[in-house]
């Protein structure tokens, strides 16, 4: 059994990555979620903020603390996702207005201040969302970046192409000179970018395992991705939408379930046509640093199976 994670999670749920923090807190033998950071992203902050909440109540986990990051990406202004995920971010069950608060403290100071407070190498950055916040902790405090473990990160795309446009994956085109800051970081990062993610795809077979599960976790999770599908469902014609975020917690839990190769993975900045493009050098043709573990395939049957097994041990 390898040592228990302690992580950081950056996130602006957005149905698919409520089914990533729950099978996180479904797995309490490998992970310790020291904290939610929400992103402005798939909805503004307020909804994500407000999202990371309603999911910590619904698992019973009000225990962990909620930070709200920056209301924006570093330069530009902030595009969403409201087509997928709906007006509040998190369509599909009704989930109580939460109880419990958001800390006051700025989710940049709080990834600043508890990599600090911990010895190097003991935290690990888990990123479902934009990269806004962790690139300006790493301007803010270049100092963390030698303490970051490692950063699992649910980004960018390149043999899948894009999704919100036809270069550009969206929690990289939302801020990508964030992800150029993380990307240039020197921290080990590990990507499961589309090419992986569209690979996963929640069939009604797979959804309806999950609300078989018959625990309010279980229930919320089919409800929540029969409520986002409808959007890929029709964009790609396949049996099922793919579901992106519980790549990340899958392939720290079993990355045997997973293929992928340490390459160059750039981001293109400033040409309008191609914003938000990763580019990974896969065949190794230039001598750019090394920078990304980038995952091109994984076992989609063992990847749900996985993902119920977690769900299934929450309430
Ligand atoms: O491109 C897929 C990612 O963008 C997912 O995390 C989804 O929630 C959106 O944030």
């Amino acid at each position: 059994m390898s040592e228990r994670r302690k992580l950081i999670v950056l996130t602006d749920p957005g149905q698919d990555q409520a089914a990533a923090i729950l099978m996180m807190l479904g797995a309490p033998e490998a992970f310790e979620v020291l904290g939610l950071v929400a992103t402005a992203g798939n909805i503004d902050l307020a909804h994500t903020t407000r999202n990371c909440l309603k999911l910590l109540e619904l698992a019973g986990r009000s225990d962990i603390p909620v930070f709200a990051g920056c209301p924006r990406p570093i330069r530009r202004d902030l595009v969403m996702a409201e087509h997928v995920h709906g007006p509040t971010g998190l369509d599909g069950p009704d989930l109580p207005e939460p109880k419990i608060s958001a800390s006051e403290r700025h989710g940049v100071d709080f990834i600043i201040e508890t990599l600090r407070a911990a010895e190097p190498g003991e935290i690990t950055i888990c990123s479902l969302s934009p990269l806004t916040n962790l690139a300006m902790a790493l301007v803010q405090a270049p100092d963390i970046a030698e303490r970051i473990a490692a950063i699992f990160a649910m980004a960018g795309a390149y043999f899948e192409v894009g999704n919100i446009t036809p270069t550009a994956e969206f929690n990289v085109y939302v801020d990508p000179e964030a992800a150029d800051v993380v990307l240039r970081s020197g921290v080990p990062i590990t990507l499961l970018p589309l090419d992986v993610t569209h690979r996963m795809r929640s069939t009604p077979a797979r959804l309806a395992a999950m609300r078989a599960l018959g625990n309010r976790c279980g229930i919320a999770t089919a409800e929540m991705l029969e409520f986002s599908e409808a959007f890929d469902l029709r964009k790609y014609g396949w049996d099922g939408a793919p579901l992106h975020g519980p790549c990340v917690p899958a392939f720290m839990l079993r990355p045997e379930l997973f293929h992928g190769r340490q390459v160059s993975v750039m981001v293109e900045t400033s040409s309008p046509l191609t914003s938000g493009m990763t580019v990974a050098d896969w065949w190794g043709i230039t001598d750019r640093p090394k920078n990304v573990f980038y995952v091109r395939d994984g076992d989609d049957e063992a990847y749900y199976s996985l993902l119920l097994e977690c769900l299934g041990r929450l309430p």
